[in-house]
């Protein structure tokens, strides 16, 4: 037993202490995260085929040899925070057999390997480029000034305005939201395929460079999908024989189609930018009876998803929000509020994606 050598107040004290040192260095666990990604360990280790010793993964990895020793460090954070695992593995060293250890994966790496088509990492590196990662040293300063985001405190322009002029943050921007789109769309057409059923045409409104819309297009060859997106998006982008790229500003107008998608849309803007875009939508569209809908796929929080690490997503992409752009994530009243001000009639909800939702929204 171990007897306690300080005071309760003492104790406390220092468990406080422990509480702050683990926040101050939360980024430790992101930062460490984008190192394995970049050095390409989860590809190496899956590559392998079976756990990998430190020696055998030092000697795969482009590093210097005199580094080893640091690897293991790293990979103990990363065992520590769930992406790795440590197993015994038979070892042969000439005529001898040992039992020793070795990395292998753990089940969230899986979605970090580049091949894997789900993967998460053009997300990772996305927002863990000092571009995205600079605003959150102005946050305290944004809050004091009257600037529309941290984005623009510390960039001295919008989120969208950067994008179109460094074609770096373009790139690995759209790539990001590819990925997600590949994951999402995976179990929408699984799961959600009738939202589509007896449509003749659909534009995927901010649809980026189109991963969603080419997944429709091709799961419904009869149903002619459009890309709309800012001109610096959808420059340069061929379509095919029910898919076809359109560069325009949803604020402006948005073309014709029986159905809209917005997909992390409306997130990224205030309640009132989002109205706007909703009347657009509704100028495009035809009426209920025609067949007209917007389909919205978007977070809508305190969807009785109770537990905490689900809370701290919402949380985050909700602070995400405020500090890049100028938007928000919504509970299901605030989702009902913008339609009511924005003209739609009714709408239905299917939670069919963990913490985001399939929303149809009726003229
Ligand atoms: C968060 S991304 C979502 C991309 C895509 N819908 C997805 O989920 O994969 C938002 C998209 O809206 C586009 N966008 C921003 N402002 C726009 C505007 N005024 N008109 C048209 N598209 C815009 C961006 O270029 C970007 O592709």
């Amino acid at each position: 037993m171990v007897v306690p050598i300080v005071g309760e107040h003492e104790t406390e004290i220092l468990h406080a202490q422990t509480h702050i040192w683990n926040h101050i260095f939360s980024f430790i666990n992101s930062m460490s995260l984008k190192s394995a990604i970049q050095l390409n360990i989860p590809d190496i280790i899956h590559k392998h085929g079976k756990p990998m010793t430190l020696d055998q993964l030092a000697n795969a990895l482009s590093i210097n040899k005199a580094k080893t020793t640091h690897l293991r460090r790293l990979m103990r954070i990363l065992i520590h925070s769930g992406f790795f695992v440590k197993s015994r593995i038979q070892e042969n060293e000439g005529e001898s057999e040992r039992i020793g250890e070795g990395y292998a994966l753990a089940p969230p790496s899986r979605l970090l390997l580049k091949d894997e088509p789900l993967s998460v990492t053009p997300f990772l590196l996305a927002m863990l480029d000092p571009i995205l990662v600079k605003p959150w040293h102005h946050v305290s300063e944004w809050f004091e000034n009257d600037h529309p985001t941290p984005f623009d405190t510390a960039h001295g322009r919008t989120f969208w305005d950067y994008a179109g002029h460094e074609p770096r943050l373009n790139h690995f921007f759209n790539d990001a939201m590819a990925s997600d789109a590949k994951l999402v769309m995976n179990v929408v057409i699984k799961y959600s395929k009738d939202v589509f059923e007896g449509l003749n045409s659909i534009v995927d409104v901010g649809g980026g460079t189109g991963t969603v819309a080419k997944s429709i297009a091709n799961a419904f060859p009869d149903l002619q999908c459009t890309v709309f997106d800012l001109p610096h998006v959808v420059e340069g982008l061929e379509g095919n024989k029910n898919l076809n790229y359109v560069g325009g500003d949803f604020f402006v107008s948005i073309p014709p189609a029986d159905a809209l998608l917005l997909k992390w849309i409306l997130h990224d803007w205030s309640d009132e930018e989002s109205v706007k875009i909703l009347k657009k939508c509704k100028e495009a569209i035809p009426s209920r009876e025609k067949g007209g809908k917007v389909i919205i796929i978007d977070m809508m929080v305190d969807n009785k998803i109770g537990d905490d690490e689900s809370i701290e997503t919402q949380i985050f992409f909700d602070m995400l929000m405020m500090v890049l752009v100028t938007g928000r994530e919504r509970s299901e009243k605030g989702w009902a509020k913008l339609f009511s001000d924005a003209g739609f009639s009714d709408y239905k909800v299917t939670p069919i994606l963990g913490l985001r939702s399939l929303i149809e929204v009726y003229p």
